[in-house]
């Protein structure tokens, strides 16, 4: 057991929702959802300790970007540490709402993936809706929002997503739904056709 995971976990129980992070069957089933090779921008809500992130960077392009939302700042502080070497990977230590301002901040137009493991159900309807309209907005046409939780309440409230997808995974404490939102391959969030875009290259 991460001994950081239960110690966070202690201080934050609701924030963080877990006494252990995903196992590594969870891992590979959602990263096996991914299409790496058309991945040039993937970011994730809710790293942890970083059992997603790190095998999210091993099985990226060399040219793909990863923006970690990490609201705990002793996890972001250990992410920081883990991928020092990694370019590619940067960790945001704020609310995963703030991916819209993040993005212009760092040049990005939209991601291609959005991975999250934040506990939505304990989230207030109001806050559950903002998040996945930004989440929407925040994603390329045809681009994918992936998220385990144990409950799958959060199909009924992704309203804006073209189809939802799950898998139910046995093997993690607890067991958990993975569920894969598409955005619509033709229209944006206001509805114009439109590609991901970077106008230019992310700052550190
Ligand atoms: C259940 S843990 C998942 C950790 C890791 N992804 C894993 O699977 O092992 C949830 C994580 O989401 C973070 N978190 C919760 N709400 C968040 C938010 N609104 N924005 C960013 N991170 C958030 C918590 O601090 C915690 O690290």
């Amino acid at each position: 057991m991460s001994v950081l995971f239960f110690k966070r976990f202690l201080k934050r129980p609701l924030q963080i929702a877990s006494i252990v992070p995903s196992s590594r069957v969870l891992v590979e089933r959602v990263a096996n959802k991914i299409d790496f090779d058309h991945a040039g921008i993937i970011a994730e809500y809710g790293p942890g300790e970083g059992a997603h992130s790190r095998e999210l960077a091993q099985r990226m392009r060399p040219d793909a970007q990863l923006l970690l939302f990490e609201l705990d700042p002793a996890f972001s502080r250990d992410l920081k540490r883990q991928f020092a070497n990694d370019r590619r990977v940067h960790v945001i230590n704020a609310n995963a709402a703030t991916i819209g301002g993040e993005l212009v901040r760092r040049g990005i137009a939209q991601c291609d993936y959005i991975v999250s493991g934040i506990p939505f159900s304990i989230l207030e309807i109001d806050k559950k809706r903002d998040l996945l309209r930004q989440t929407h907005d925040a994603l390329t046409p045809g681009g994918a929002f992936i998220i385990y939780q144990v409950t799958n309440e959060l199909r009924q409230h992704a309203i804006d997503f073209a189809s939802a997808n799950s898998e139910y995974v046995l093997q993690n404490i607890p067991p958990m739904f993975i569920t894969v939102f598409r955005k619509d391959s033709m229209r944006n969030g206001n509805g114009a056709t439109d590609r991901a875009t970077r106008f230019s290259s992310a700052p550190a």
